[in-house]
């Protein structure tokens, strides 16, 4: 058999010798031309390059043994020695411990750069700790921002806008950690005052920080851009808002004496007509009662502001519901009537309730007092009473109207209210309200169904 040798590795499938392709393997047992052939197989030449090296070596030394015997083979390979000087031979004899020296301090040296170079890059940048309401603590690479690392850890979070500042869904509460975080830049600054965040609300994809950090997302992960809109939706901060309490009342009567199809029809038609008015006068929902409603007013601006749109938007229910009562005058006995309560103050705001439902909402001592001075319409006979503190805030003169100490269940001190019998006949808001004028009278022209 002719004996050819090849490369005993090789780029081209088939040419290794050791069989990486069944086609290699094929050529190999048809040609029988190698000598130092390994195995023909399935094997991997990258996977089985270590052993297969160890196995090649041998066969090389097999092959040298069994060319051994023939002098003319062993005089040629060996005349370079038998040749060489006695000083020579020394020499390179001498060579073979410095050699081996040199490649063990060669390879500690190796060793050594490579774990320096590992403490340099982790000293550079510390990976840090992020700790998760629900997922626990996950480690997060050093220039990770928060989103990052959610997603590397396979945590679902909101991020309708892909990460680019522009829907703030991603927003987190910041505990543990919130000192040692590098001020937002600009766009995150940006977006993050345009929904009124709290000082320690920050956007998880804007947001990288270099140390452990322990957050709780504020919107859940399916949250849509909708959500994200909602004003005060932070997880909870004080801030100064002006609150309003509005109750449809005998309800229970109309409950009474309507079928139920049909109460459900009116009450539907009164609640689009309040949250219109709330719309045009920049409140917010806070909640929906069977027959009433909490609005929260002055999410984005300051007391004062919120308490006039406050006034403004009882001036703007109480005329959509008397268009309302127009449109509705031969279907009921009794024209619908509403108590408005209106007082501002300090409270805790925030997106609350269940998690499949969170709703934005507000909770606090001032909160109750609002929804007291509602119930107080009925004992002074008005449809609004509002606290002299909200209409002082709100600049409005309304010294024309009676004035109260209402006593407040759970307080001490009564609150000075004023008791207004139709808030659409306080002047100074007039002016302000002509487009809800205007909407009404193409409401009252519009046929009920
Ligand atoms: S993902 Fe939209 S602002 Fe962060």
């Amino acid at each position: 058999m002719e004996q050819r040798a090849r490369p005993w590795f090789s780029n081209r499938p088939g040419w290794c010798g050791v069989g990486c392709t069944r086609r290699g393997a094929a050529s190999l047992a048809a040609s029988q031309e190698l000598v130092f052939a390994g195995p023909a197989g399935a094997l991997c030449p990258g996977r089985a390059a270590a052993g297969a090296g160890v196995a090649g070596f041998a066969r090389a030394g097999n092959a040298v043994l069994a060319l051994a015997p023939d002098p003319d083979i062993r005089s040629a390979i060996l005349s370079g020695w038998t040749d060489a000087s006695r000083d020579g031979r020394r020499f390179i004899l001498s060579l073979e411990p410095k050699v081996l020296w040199a490649m063990g301090v060669l390879l500690l040296l190796a060793l050594a750069a490579r774990e320096v170079r590992r403490l340099v890059r982790r000293r550079r940048k510390h990976d840090y700790a992020l700790v998760h309401p629900t997922a626990g603590s996950i480690t997060a690479r050093a220039g990770q921002s928060i989103l990052e690392a959610l997603r590397v850890a396979s945590i679902p979070h909101a991020s309708v806008c892909g990460g680019r500042a522009r829907c703030t869904t991603c927003r987190v509460r910041v505990g543990a950690g919130f000192e040692h975080l590098p001020a937002p830049e600009k766009i995150e600054a940006t977006a993050l005052a345009r929904i009124g965040a709290g000082d320690n609300v920050r956007l998880a994809c804007q947001t990288r920080p270099s140390r452990d950090l322990h957050i709780t997302p504020l919107l859940p992960a399916n949250a849509s851009a909708a959500d994200a809109q909602r004003p005060g939706g932070v997880g909870g901060h004080e801030q100064s808002v002006a609150v309003m309490f509005v109750d449809l009342r005998a309800s229970t009567k109309l409950g009474e004496e309507r079928l139920p199809y049909d109460v459900v029809f009116i009450l539907n038609l009164f609640f689009a007509e309040m949250s219109e008015a709330l719309r045009e006068t920049r409140g917010h929902y806070a909640q929906f009662s069977g027959d009433g409603l909490m609005a929260l007013y002055g999410l984005e601006s300051d007391m004062a502001t919120g308490c006039r749109d406050a006034m403004r938007g009882a001036v703007a229910m109480t005329r959509r519901l008397a268009a309302l009562n127009d449109r509705l005058a031969g279907e009921l006995k009794d024209r619908l009537q509403i108590g408005i309560g209106i007082h501002c103050g300090e409270a805790i705001v925030g997106t609350m309730g269940p998690p499949s439902s969170p709703n934005l909402s507000a909770i606090g001592d001032n909160i109750n007092i609002a929804a007291r001075l509602e119930a107080q319409c009925k004992t002074y006979g008005v449809t609004l009473v509002v606290s002299k503190q909200a209409a002082g805030h709100a600049g409005v003169d309304l010294s024309s109207f009676d004035l109260h100490q209402a006593p407040v269940r759970g307080r001490e001190e009564a609150v000075v209210v004023y008791a207004v019998p139709d808030p659409s006949a306080i002047s100074e808001l007039q002016a302000e309200s002509t487009d809800v004028d205007s909407q009404r009278s193409a409401i009252s022209d519009d046929p009920i169904v």
